[in-house]
């Protein structure tokens, strides 16, 4: 029987030391907060944003939130993230994607002072997790490391197979994955052979945005699995539900699997306040003593 790995449970234990480290950083007169914005009305989205800023409340981090019509133009965006970029008593700032069609968001998102991009989402992010050199990590692939350490201790030679090739979580977690001296290879739905690529692997990190496409047959005997999927569908009764990327139900013989939900969205979150809570003690080391 897998063992099912409580992402739940582990984001409420983050959540507390988060809060901890909020008021430390209280009592050294640094309040943490994050700038979060959200340009038009995508349902999914507002369902994201509102989890974030209720869970900065819960932590003691104080939430911007810019709600932004959705023919906002590109000009007005950068605009106000210069603006947050120079404001000192904004430590995160947090931009949901996806933004409308008529905005380029890599123009967008590269605007954000590196060291407030809590979503480590920013080119030189992106450079110092590929090169191992620090950097915002992206909250995702922080989660699911996190759910990994959980069950296993040491990956040096294991193999790690990573689906989907995203810049949110496929190529970050595959970096991360290398850092710890995993053999990792990355495949996507085009990957040739799938089935028999991921049925080597003692790590599967399935991020394809594809309902149940890992089945049993894909996954060896004492794997571990982390399901990144999360697609909503109708059920014959008019019922929506989330479901993962992997037939949970045939996965009895990994050595654990996550659940969906559950598993890394909780981790997701728990890793943007811990991510924010990172941005803002870097204020406090590089000021002068
Ligand atoms: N949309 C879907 N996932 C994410 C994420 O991790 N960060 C942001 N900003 N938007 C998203």
């Amino acid at each position: 029987m897998a063992e099912r790995i409580d992402g739940k449970a582990m984001a409420r234990a983050m959540l507390a030391e988060t809060t901890a480290a909020v008021a430390d950083l209280e009592a050294r007169g640094i309040s943490p907060a994050l700038a979060v914005v959200l340009v038009g009305a995508d349902p999914a989205s507002e369902v994201y944003v509102g989890r974030k800023v209720r869970e900065c409340e819960k932590a003691g981090i104080r939430s911007i939130e810019h709600r932004l019509a959705a023919d906002t133009d590109e000009d007005a965006l950068i605009a106000l993230i210069d603006e947050m970029n120079v404001d000192g008593a904004i430590h995160g700032i947090l931009i949901q994607l996806p933004l409308p069609a008529h905005i380029n968001a890599s123009r967008v998102l590269d605007r954000i002072t590196p060291g407030k991009d809590v979503d480590g989402f920013h080119p030189v992010n992106v450079g110092r997790l590929s090169t191992g050199t620090g950097g915002l990590v992206p909250c995702t692939p922080l989660g699911i490391m996190k759910l990994l350490d959980s069950v296993i201790e040491d990956y040096r030679g294991l193999d790690a197979v990573v689906i989907g090739k995203s810049n949110i979580v496929g190529k970050p977690v595959a970096m991360l994955l290398l850092e710890r001296e995993a053999t990792v290879t990355v495949t996507h739905i085009e990957t040739k052979g799938l089935p028999d690529i991921a049925r080597k692997a003692d790590i599967i990190v399935a991020a394809a945005g594809a309902p149940h496409l890992v089945r049993g047959y894909w996954v060896k005997e004492g794997a571990v699995v982390i399901d990144v999927g999360i697609t909503r569908v109708t059920d014959h009764d008019g019922h929506t539900k989330i479901v993962g990327d992997c037939a949970t139900h045939e996965l009895e013989h990994a050595r654990a699997v996550t659940p969906v939900p559950g598993g890394v969205g909780p981790m997701t979150i728990a890793c943007l306040l811990a991510n924010t809570v990172s941005a803002a003690r870097a204020t406090l080391e590089s000021e002068p003593a």
